[in-house]
């Protein structure tokens, strides 16, 4: 199932709505650019390389609702487009990463009609998409020879199909070892506060039939101890260049465990996800969310006391020294990450 895609029309986005999974398979079709903003912005549409995807065809409709024909007047709006989507969530780096590929088609296309760069822009939104596809099939790939047929593989928060187009980043060497007849099986955090592990990592490895335990985030040490993980394997929203990652909360907690029972912990992302104007995870802002979201949001009554102070940031940052490797779609990155990031990225022409 395409979980972002252009409606026929192409003047409209169709998502898969992530905040309805796994009870209701319910699509949206959004056009105004609020409608846009709200679907990154409370989740709907998700996970680092997806939201990147859902933003590049967004500021394609928008552009073809610019009612300004000269290029100036055009540029203008097209920018107060970009900076508005921009602004829905900070930490992700695919975000600003998607806007800027598509304003580039904007300033390197001066010279052509309003007309020829609205559709310059869909060609680099598909484009997006497209290069999302394999980058997640080279990742798998590069992941899979990190584990063996039979491994226990934990996972945290969903960076599987529904965050990106196929395969996923973490989950796709558990994917492709399945069409090539390898085994694993995936115990699933359930990623409190937000659940993405049980609503959306669960049932996306239910629907590949593959072997999977969903546990409670305080559990992870349980299953470690017991000796069921040979590797941890996790998503990304934003790489600083010295190898600090930006993940979903308790992303860390779980490389400190992983760290202590001596097992393996690697981080899936594409180079898109990399970040090396930011040199470290002091850097990365960290969202902060509604409170609700702990005491309320997904129980049939609030479950804390009304009132109660609470600190609900969305991501953390996990030190470099506790990331045994980084899995892009050029190849697996290790210690020091400063040499070897700055290497992967200059496969990639970004530097
Ligand atoms: O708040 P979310 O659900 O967007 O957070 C998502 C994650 O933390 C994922 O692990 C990350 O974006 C990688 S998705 C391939």
């Amino acid at each position: 199932m395409d979980n972002v895609k252009l409606s026929n029309d192409k003047r409209k986005v169709i998502i898969l709505n992530q905040t309805k999974l796994p009870n209701t398979e319910e699509y949206l079709t959004v056009e105004k650019a609020e409608d846009m903003f709200d679907a990154i912005y409370y989740l709907k549409v998700r996970g680092a390389p997806a939201i990147g995807i859902f933003a590049a065809y967004s500021i394609y409709c928008l552009s073809q609702t610019i009612s300004e024909q000269n290029y100036d007047g055009f540029l203008g709006r097209f920018v107060e487009y970009a900076e508005y989507l921009n602004s829905s969530r900070p930490t992700a780096v695919n975000l600003s990463w998607a806007l800027e590929r598509m304003k580039w088609v904007v300033l390197n296309n001066k010279n052509h009609s309003i007309n020829e760069i609205v559709d310059l822009l869909e060609a680099e939104a598909e484009k997006i998409q497209e290069e999302d596809i394999n980058t997640c099939y080279n990742i798998s790939k590069y992941g899979l020879t990190l584990v063996k047929d039979g491994d226990g593989i934990l996972t945290h928060c969903n960076a599987g199909p529904l965050a990106t187009s196929r395969y996923g980043t973490a989950l796709g060497p558990v994917f492709l070892g399945k069409e090539q007849g390898i085994h694993f099986h995936v115990f699933v955090d359930e990623t409190r506060p937000l659940l993405q592990g049980a609503r959306l990592t669960a049932y996306e490895l239910m629907q590949a039939d593959i072997d999977a335990t969903l546990i409670c985030d305080n559990m992870a040490g349980m299953v470690m101890k017991n000796g069921w993980v040979q590797a941890c394997f996790v998503g990304c929203d934003r790489i600083a260049a010295n190898g600090d990652t930006a993940n979903k909360i308790g992303t860390s907690s779980v490389a400190v465990l992983a760290k202590y029972y001596g097992i393996p912990f690697y981080v899936m992302g594409p180079t898109s996800t990399i970040d090396m104007d930011c040199p470290t995870g002091a850097e990365i802002e960290i969202e902060l969310r509604d409170g609700g979201e702990i005491t309320a949001d997904y129980y049939e009554k609030p479950m804390a006391p009304g009132g109660i102070k609470c600190y609900n940031p969305a991501f953390d940052v996990t030190d470099h020294e506790l990331i045994t490797g980084i899995v892009t779609e050029h190849g697996i990155c290790r210690a020091p990450y400063t040499k070897s990031l700055f290497e992967i990225m200059k496969k990639e022409s970004r530097i």
